[in-house]
Formats: structure tokens, sequence, C-alpha cells
């Protein structure tokens, strides 16, 4: 360590590091090395079927009210999935696939032979699985709309997160979407998949098929806020944007959360929301689960009645699985860096638990107000990202 500065404020560095494989001194973050009782109807969800559920209450059946804008998908729309179910239409994605050359030479190729529209959506559908490739191992035989792909939830999560419905005979997965979540869920329990867009709801049925899991799950085109199907346990992942803009209140969800109708159904309840919840609308009743998965925090879990642990608080690391569940412990102190910085995962950073990590490594924090925790041994933790310290300066901006 060249210099350490005496006098100034306390916790103002400039820390220069590196981390396993670079060589030159850096600010930079490092590329992160953390890197299924009986129901088995096979719905046809294009003209979809209302059959005689009652929700929980005992109340009667309302049927959903189906919207009919396909407004998550582009070129794609539930006749083209129809088609590339047809010999036809499969035979235009495999050459579509197959054509040597870029997307508008392969589209004036298949032009010649196919209608302009299917055209479009074969396209269209090729290159979301494309985009889907991290997310799922059955990709190329998987449907997306691009929307719902990017709301869909990975397998990775999907799977990690429906373990806590093992034992569970019936789930409902409310607003399904593409299906992420219904594969992993219909890998511990039958679910029945609702959403308000009959097309995503064609594309989860669609996809759950491909992975092997479709003998477990219904599909059902309905909107949630004004009927859910019964089911021992729920599953609910809204919509958390809206013309591209952030929406960052529960209430403001697509649909909004409301407990009371969903705790009508059961009070074993699990809720999707985004990381950066306020921790104001988290329940008192619930754990909330902040999970990354390859260094990014991209969804909190709020977990009510037999879903929830012990835990108030919980941040877990994918794909490796590791907890850091919350406890009592004592603010850190803060000091001058030691040999090693820790940037701590941004789910250890959401659920308020930087002094805890601290804690348990024996590390300490460069500043109050800071995340960035300090050691002098090298720990290894799937909770943070470390870097060797090369140099410390005194802060100043004309070192910056
Ligand atoms: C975030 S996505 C769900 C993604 C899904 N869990 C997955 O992994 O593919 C939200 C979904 O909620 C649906 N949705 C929004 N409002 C709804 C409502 N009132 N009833 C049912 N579904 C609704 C949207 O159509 C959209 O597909």
């Amino acid at each position: 360590m060249a210099e350490k500065g005496g006098g100034q404020r306390p916790g103002r560095w400039i820390v220069a590091c590196r981390s396993g494989p670079f060589d030159t001194p850096s600010l930079a973050r490092p590329m992160n090395s953390g890197r299924h009782s009986g129901l088995t109807v096979r719905g046809d969800s294009d003209s979809p079927q209302f059959p005689p559920f009652h929700v929980a209450n005992g109340s009667h059946v309302q049927r959903g009210k189906i919207d009919h804008d396909f407004h998550g998908f582009h070129s794609m729309t539930l006749d083209d999935l129809k088609y590339f179910r047809s010999a036809q239409g499969e035979a235009l994605l495999k050459e579509a696939r197959e054509l040597p050359g870029d997307e508008l030479a392969k589209l004036t190729r298949i032009r010649k032979g196919y209608d302009a529209g299917r055209c479009r959506a074969a396209m269209e559908l090729l290159a979301n699985r494309e985009r889907g490739r991290r997310k799922f191992a059955r990709v190329d035989e998987m449907a997306f709309d691009r929307e719902g792909l990017e709301q869909a939830s990975g397998e990775t999560t999907s799977t990690y997160r429906a373990q806590r419905y093992k034992g569970v005979g019936a789930v409902a997965d409310l607003c399904c979407g593409v299906g992420g979540d219904t594969i992993g869920l219909a890998g511990v329990a039958d679910v029945v998949a609702v959403d308000k867009d009959p097309g995503r709801v064609a594309t989860t049925r669609w996809n759950v098929d491909v992975c092997g899991v479709g003998d477990r799950v219904r599909v059902l085109a309905s909107d949630v806020t004004q009927w859910v199907p019964e089911a021992d346990a729920v599953f609910i992942d809204p919509g958390r944007r809206r013309d591209g803009r952030r929406l960052l209140s529960l209430r403001d969800y697509l649909p909004p959360v409301d407990l009371d109708h969903l705790f009508k159904v059961t009070p074993d309840v699990g809720i999707k929301v985004a990381p950066g919840i306020s921790y104001a609308e988290i329940p008192e009743t619930c754990e909330v689960e902040f999970i990354s998965d390859e260094g990014s925090c991209k969804e909190a879990i709020l977990w009510f009645g037999g879903l929830r642990s012990e835990a108030e608080r919980r941040a877990t690391i994918l794909p490796g699985r590791a907890s850091l569940v919350s406890r009592s412990s004592e603010p850190a102190d803060v000091r001058t860096p030691g040999a090693f910085v820790l940037e701590p995962d941004r789910a250890v950073i959401r659920a308020h638990m930087i002094d805890q990590l601290a804690e348990s490594l024996g590390a300490w924090k460069l500043n109050a107000e800071v995340a960035y925790l300090s050691c002098d041994h090298p720990v290894d933790t799937p909770f943070a990202t470390r870097f060797q310290v090369r140099d410390v300066f005194r802060f100043g901006m004309k070192r910056l």
C-alpha cells in the first residue's frame, strides 16, 4: 500500500485494486465470477374454457375477461403460434434457421416460398430464441414474444424458487406470461397457469410441452383480479413496467398486488417483486428474499404462510444457491483499507445485510455510507467479489 490518508475525512479513499484474472490495476468492476394430485387437463388455450373451479372462499367462479389486445406481440400472433405447430410452419422455421446469411438475406429467401407475415413472425421467433439462450436450456424449441421473453424468469431462478412449493398439491401460477415460472413450478407440483393474454397462455402451453412438464400444467386465460383458480398455493409475478417505465409501487404493478384477494385462495403465497421495493411496502408477516443470478439482482420474493421460513430477510446467490439469512448484528467498524476490498453482492446490499456479512467475514467498512468492505485475509465468499488492493491514495479529484 503506497499511501494512507492520515488526517483526511474518514472513509474517503481511492483504492486501486486487482482481482483474480486481471493484471492491470483497476477500479472497474471485474467480470463477476459468481456467476410436480391430479390436474392434468391439456387446455386448448386459444378457446379459453372455464372449468367448474371455485375460489377457496366458496364463492362461484366468475368468468375471466379476455383481453384480445395482443400488446405483447409485435409481429407474432396467436394464429402464428398455431401455424408454427403445423408441418408447414415447422418447415418454415427450419428453413429460416438453416439458411446462410444475415436476417435480411434469410427473409428475402423465405418470402419466395411463404406468406410475408409468417416470414416476419418466423424471423422474430428465431431472434427471440437467440435472446433467450441464457435463460432456457431448450430455447431452440420454445416460443416467445419479445416482451414476454424479457419478463420471463429463467430456469435457474424458477427451479430454485419452485423448491418452496415441494409437497404442495396444486399451485396457481398467476400472470404466467410465457411460462418461465410455470416450467419451474411444474417440476415440483401440478400447476394452473393463468394470464389475461391468450397469446401468452398459448405460449406457456407450448413451452411447458417442450420442457416435458405439460401433463402437470393446465393453462387458462383470465384476468386474475376477477378470478383466481382454486389452489393449495399461489405464485404471482405481476408486470412491473408500463410503456417502458418501471413501476415502483406494489399498488402500481400490473395487476396491482392485492393481498386480501390472494389470501382468499390460500395463505401460502409467493409474490415476485422488484429488488428495489421500498421497505415500507414489505408486509411484516412475510419473509423477503432478494435473489441474484450471475451477479445481477433482478428480483425479490415475498413469501407468506407456509412458504416462508423463520427468516425475516434472506439474500440468495444463484446459481450456487448460497443463502445468507438475516440475524441481528452490530454495525461494522469503519476503518482504513486493508489488503483486500470486498464488494457485496447486490442481493446482500438490498437485504440490508452488509454489517452482518462484515461480522461473519471479519471485515470492516471503508465508509459508513458505502457498501464496500475490507479485510486483511483472502476470504472466499459467494456473497462478495474480492479485489486485491494494490494502492491506496488520499481522495482528490485530480487523482481521479
Ligand atoms: C412479468 S410477466 C410474467 C412472467 C412469467 N412469470 C414468466 O416467467 O414468463 C407479467 C404477466 O402478467 C400478465 N397480466 C397483467 N395483468 C394481468 C391480469 N390482470 N390478469 C392476468 N394476467 C395479467 C401479463 O399479460 C404478463 O404476461
